[in-house]
């Protein structure tokens, strides 16, 4: 169901790899809302030609950019500004990648090279993309920048490994920045940190399906989807949250203000004699 919330608005999402990605929901969802769109994702990404799929249902051109580099950030912002004629309403940034995780080495013997590219691509990559926009003056007034996160960056879980380190330093530019780009220009900066869903980057974490079963007994809601994810992330671009940034907003059926479920005690208390 649409209520165009996004009619006339024109945003750039980033990390469609295949149809269960995060961005590839949000961006049906965008569409469906009346927004136009830019897609964009690594060049190494676009290759397995997935994304050409998604750009043909929602009528976008696809832009290459790897957010490690500054140069394709600028092409890619150029581009879209000419597509566009101007400058965008809304971006999500729903990016992330553990070289150390991929490499199987543990929290305790990480590769400091591979890590400060893990925390190039997965966290500071949201600077680089929010300063060139900055630069270029390619948001809005009152623009919309989402970022997705998870409460591993506040919170321990053993085999989120560097990426909980990632996902605290991307929290903290999100707020860091989106104080100067609310000053500047009106444009607010959140995170959300969403709940476990089964995508590529999601199942690259240890013993993933045994966490989302964990996951969904201590949210009182259940996990949510990627489906209701992108439903917050419509919310957040429309102009129905203008006076929400710099915040970090858990999106997650309650899982982080739970202390236990019965679900749990069940799963976990000795049977009975
Ligand atoms: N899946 C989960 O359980 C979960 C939970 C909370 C938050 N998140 C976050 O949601 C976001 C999206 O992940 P997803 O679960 O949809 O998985 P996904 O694997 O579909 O998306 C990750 C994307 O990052 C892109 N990417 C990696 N390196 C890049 C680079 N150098 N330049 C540009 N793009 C690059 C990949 O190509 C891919 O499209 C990530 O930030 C992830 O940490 C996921």
């Amino acid at each position: 169901m649409s209520y165009n919330l996004l009619k006339g608005k024109k945003g750039i999402i980033f990390g469609a790899l295949d149809e269960r990605s995060i961005a590839w929901r949000t961006a049906l969802r965008c569409h469906e809302e009346g927004a136009e769109i830019v897609l964009s994702n690594a060049p190494v990404a676009m290759r397995m030609g997935e994304i050409n799929k998604l750009a043909a249902i929602v009528n976008a051109p696809v832009i290459a950019c790897d957010v490690s580099s500054n140069e394709d950030v600028s092409n890619l912002i150029s581009k879209t500004m000419e597509h566009f004629g101007g400058g965008v309403d809304f971006i999500l940034h729903s990016i992330g990648m553990s070289i150390n995780v991929r490499k199987g080495k543990h929290y305790t013997e990480i590769d400091y090279g591979f890590n400060a590219k893990s925390l190039d691509i997965s966290a500071m990559s949201l600077h680089r993309v929010l300063a060139t926009a900055m630069k270029m003056d390619a948001i809005n007034e009152w623009g919309s920048v989402v970022a997705l996160s998870y409460i591993a960056a506040q919170r321990v879980f053993p085999d989120y490994n560097e990426m909980a380190d990632a996902k605290a330093l991307l929290e903290s530019v999100s707020r860091s920045f989106g104080y100067h780009y609310a000053v500047k220009k009106h444009v607010r900066v959140n995170t959300i940190s969403q709940s476990p869903v089964r995508t590529t980057a999601g199942s690259g974490v240890k013993g993933f399906d045994g966490f989302m079963d964990y996951a969904e007994k201590m949210s009182p809601l259940g996990n949510a989807s990627s489906d209701d994810c992108a439903n917050y992330c419509v919310m957040m671009f429309s102009d129905l949250t203008r006076m929400v940034t710099m915040q970090n907003l858990f999106h997650d059926g309650g899982f982080s203000f739970t202390g236990v479920t019965e679900a749990v005690i069940n799963a976990t208390a000795p049977s009975a004699p």
